[in-house]
């Protein structure tokens, strides 16, 4: 189980005229075995909070805390472009990220490959696969570290619909099955109500805005009555925010 507590949380870039405000004074609490998804129009601090919360960026002002029961794990990170190292082969990308490379963390690694769909290109390089390909790399190697808390920044945005769907499907098994903590970005209400516990919406200026609760039972059918009115009370919410035109 893991914990993340965000307090006060600013970021800036740039001074003078090229100050840009990325995150204004976010407060959040995230605990437990909730999937999380993160929303806004472009430029509202989504990648900033993502970035922050594994350590990537530093904040201007404000605390982050991330408890974790297995203090060994880092938290898993899968970014908006697959990011693997061209020169390794798909399975050496994985073990890159392990603490050894025994048989069974192999296996592990093999497991997780298998789940998106890619047992057999073990041996690939990056370049020989493609994009989709590449981003479901990306997807088992942050799965193969089994982390309690896993950060998504838009993993299935560059994906075909039929590809993208089937992770968001593997993605919630796996979820549902362990007690991670996931906070997933996303552009696409329609998924982010598919697949969350929790919205929380943001806006241009990098505040946050409002924390919406999901109570509809897993897994969620879009074609089904309640998951589309959430989704379209979700988009009402955007209105009322003026988000939809930002
Ligand atoms: N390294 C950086 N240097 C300067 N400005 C930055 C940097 N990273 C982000 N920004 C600015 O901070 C703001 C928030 O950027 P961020 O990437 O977090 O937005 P986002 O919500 O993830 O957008 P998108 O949905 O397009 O991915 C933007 O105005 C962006 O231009
Ligand atoms: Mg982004």
């Amino acid at each position: 189980m893991a914990e993340i507590k965000v307090e006060g949380l600013s970021k800036e870039f740039g001074v003078g005229e090229d100050r840009v405000v990325a995150l204004e004074n976010v407060n959040l609490d995230v605990g437990g075995h909730v999937f999380v998804s993160v929303v806004g129009p472009s430029g509202c601090g989504k990648s900033t909070l993502l970035n922050i919360l594994s350590g990537i960026e530093t904040p201007s002002s404000g605390k982050v805390t991330i408890t974790q029961d297995n203090h060994d794990a880092e938290p898993g990170y899968v970014f908006q472009a697959a990011r693997l190292l061209p020169w390794r082969t798909v399975m050496d990308n994985l073990l890159f990220v392990q603490k050894d490379r025994s048989d069974a963390t192999r296996a592990r690694c093999q497991k997780y490959l298998e789940m998106v769909q890619l047992g057999d290109k073990v041996d690939k390089y990056p370049g020989e696969l493609s994009g989709g390909m590449q981003q479901r790399v990306g997807i088992a190697r942050a799965f193969s570290i089994e982390p309690d808390v896993l950060f998504m920044d838009e993993p299935f945005s560059h994906l075909d619909a039929i590809t993208a769907r089937s992770l968001r499907r593997e993605l919630h098994d796996m979820w549902s099955q362990t007690k991670k903590t996931v906070l997933f970005v996303t552009h696409d209400v329609g998924e982010a109500v598919e697949l969350s516990n929790r919205i929380l919406v943001f806006a241009k200026g990098g505040k946050l805005e409002d924390d919406l609760q999901i109570d509809l039972p897993f897994p969620r059918d879009p074609a089904e009555e309640d998951v589309a009115v959430a989704k379209a009370q979700v988009l009402r919410k955007f209105e009322e925010l003026d988000l939809i035109a930002s």
